[in-house]
């Protein structure tokens, strides 16, 4: 477990930085605009499925994760929310986060590692504790939240390979999303089979990433 230091952005919202690299979680002009940008109105809500798999690349501080339950509640539909992350942060620094006054951010945290665990009637967590490299999927997922660190500081997660493997996790249709319009994000994903999209980035950032696996799903 590690124990990242605690950052307000310019939102007021919070994030973590991290001890290994000294990269924020989020956006420093705002971790909660951020991820209601990139992963729920670019992602989440803009699929029309009322069950929804999603994975997530880097659970992180699980900011990602309760924005996303807590949409599931307010849009009545249903998520199973599988989230790999390398380095798990204590449930100390979890629980000094603003986010922790809602106790469903802390049983996000408290939940067991390597194993799904219900959350509620809309909401099923599972959160491995590996290396995206070594990771293999057992399912399929209607839409992948890429949330690793920056392709400047983590090049080896930002490639065909990984790409690839995420490309045959998805279901037909399916969507990734992800803050990082780099050229060489766009090329390593159209090489991986994506049909890539620019789509306006988060908070003043000209563009983000939206890549489809063949046609969006519908809810026929
Ligand atoms: C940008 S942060 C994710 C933020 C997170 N989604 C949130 O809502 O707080 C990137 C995350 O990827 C994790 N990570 C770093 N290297 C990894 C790897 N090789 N495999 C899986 N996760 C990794 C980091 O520990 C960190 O939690």
């Amino acid at each position: 477990m590690i124990q990242p230091r605690i950052l307000t952005t310019d939102d007021g919202s919070q994030t973590l930085e991290s001890p290994i690299s000294g990269d924020t979680y989020h956006s420093v002009r705002g971790a909660v605009g951020e991820s209601m940008h990139i992963y729920i109105r670019e992602g989440f809500s803009s699929l029309p499925l009322s069950h929804i798999r999603i994975l997530e690349i880097g659970f992180g501080s699980g900011l990602n994760a309760w924005l996303t339950a807590r949409a599931a509640s307010e849009q009545n539909r249903t998520v199973y929310y599988e989230t790999i992350e390398r380095y798990p942060i204590d449930l100390q620094t979890a629980s000094q986060l603003e986010y922790a006054q809602d106790p469903l951010f802390v049983e996000l945290h408290r939940a067991s590692w390597n194993c799904p665990v219900t959350i509620n009637d809309r909401f099923v967590l599972k959160k491995r504790e590996l290396s995206l490299e070594d990771c293999r999927f057992d399912t399929t997922f209607d839409l992948i939240y890429f949330d690793a660190f920056a392709p400047d500081t983590q090049p080896e997660l930002w490639t065909t390979t990984i790409f690839r493997r995420l490309y045959e996790a998805l279901s037909d249709g399916g969507v990734l999303v992800t803050y990082s319009a780099k050229g060489s994000v766009k090329e390593h994903l159209r090489s991986a089979g994506f049909t890539v999209k620019r789509r306006p980035g988060a908070l003043g950032k000209h563009h983000m990433v939206r890549a489809t696996k063949n046609s969006e799903p519908t809810n026929e």
